[in-house]
């Protein structure tokens, strides 16, 4: 029987708490903000270890090796329209990431995926995104792996939120500079984000849409949460090959692809922050981020100081690829 989102259903009897707040309707775009934050709302059910808890009381053990160690994995994926975006692709990184960090998945694919559906379910959006978190699991604090059987725990959340606002990509957003601070396996999507934070944070004081961060030698990676993206004079759009260097971002693989499949150039190679600097367009890419054109680096405007056409066409391409996705199969793992 097919979900019917938006409404409480009788398995879903809320504490009257919840009468006296307003749910999360689905947020429009358009609005001015340059730092997204202000379009998360609050999630209502959470799943922990097992149980859909209200959000306020869904609580972890504090000796939860994610806590202590940021021995955690993590994905965002989207939910566009009830449907969820690259939902495979999402579950194909978190197992990566795993098996990177030797982590015991807590259930398979197919049992996470039933989950991920409930809260979606159960948090009463249509569009909107989900976290999943495994964490190694609970054990005396010990910085070697716990040994025994220890379980992976697992929380799933998810809340309204309708991506970056179109108001904001067609103005194009500003970005600042950061300097890359962060480990050496930023291919795996850790919960270790704290030099990601500092780098957002700094963005955020500046009035900034994300920070780019640069590697000593003057490479761009990637942003704090998004992947980043030059285009050249010549129109070959470039950005950094999927090494240890940078996340390898599942919109990064999707733009990548319909790029080519429009007859652009890609062009998997590093590039500097000067090159970013005097390029005839910037953008970036991420499952909130959609395709973000950028018109400014630091106090200094990419070329005119515009959204870029080109970037303005791949944000339009993606869209059109959301809503192309298939009910029927989205879910599949
Ligand atoms: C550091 C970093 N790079 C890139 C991305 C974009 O990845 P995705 O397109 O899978 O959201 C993210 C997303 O959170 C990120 O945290």
């Amino acid at each position: 029987m097919p979900r019917v989102q938006g409404c409480i259903t009788p398995a879903v009897r809320l504490p009257p708490i919840f009468l006296h707040i307003s749910l999360p309707a689905t947020l429009g775009p358009g609005h001015k903000a340059q730092d997204d934050t202000e379009f998360y709302d609050m999630s209502h059910i959470a799943y922990v270890n097992g149980r859909y808890l209200p959000h306020n009381s869904a609580t972890v053990h504090i000796e939860d090796r994610g806590y202590q160690f940021a021995d955690g994995v993590y994905e965002v994926a989207l939910i566009w329209n009830g449907i969820p975006v690259d939902y495979s692709g999402h579950m194909v990184r978190l197992w990566r990431s795993m098996d990177e960090l030797r982590m015991k998945a807590p259930m398979s694919p197919a049992a996470m995926t039933v989950v991920v559906q409930e809260v979606v379910r159960r948090n009463l959006f249509k569009t909107g995104i989900v976290y999943i978190q495994v964490n190694r699991g609970v054990a005396p604090r010990a910085h070697p792996f716990p040994s025994g059987d220890v379980k992976a725990s697992m929380v799933v959340t998810a809340k309204a939120f309708a991506g970056s606002s179109d108001a904001m990509a067609e103005q194009g957003a500003k970005v600042v500079t950061a300097r890359d601070i962060r480990w050496e396996r930023r291919d795996i999507k850790s919960v270790g984000l704290l030099a990601n934070a500092l780098a957002r944070q700094g963005a955020a004081e500046q009035k900034a849409y994300e920070a780019l961060l640069v590697k000593d030698d003057g490479t761009v990676t990637e942003a704090s949460a998004s992947n980043a993206w030059i285009i050249t004079a010549d129109k070959a759009i470039v950005t950094h090959p999927t090494t240890n260097a940078i996340l390898g971002g599942i919109t990064r693989q999707t733009v990548m692809k319909l790029a080519k499949d429009a007859g652009y150039k890609v062009d998997e190679r590093p590039f500097t922050l000067a090159e970013a600097k005097s390029a005839k367009e910037v953008f970036l890419t991420g499952t909130t981020t959609f395709v973000m054109p950028i018109s400014q680096i630091d106090d200094q405007p990419v070329a005119n100081g515009a959204a870029g056409l080109i970037s303005l066409d791949l944000r339009k391409r993606y869209r059109n690829y959301m809503e192309s996705l298939d009910a029927a199969t989205a879910w599949n793992v």
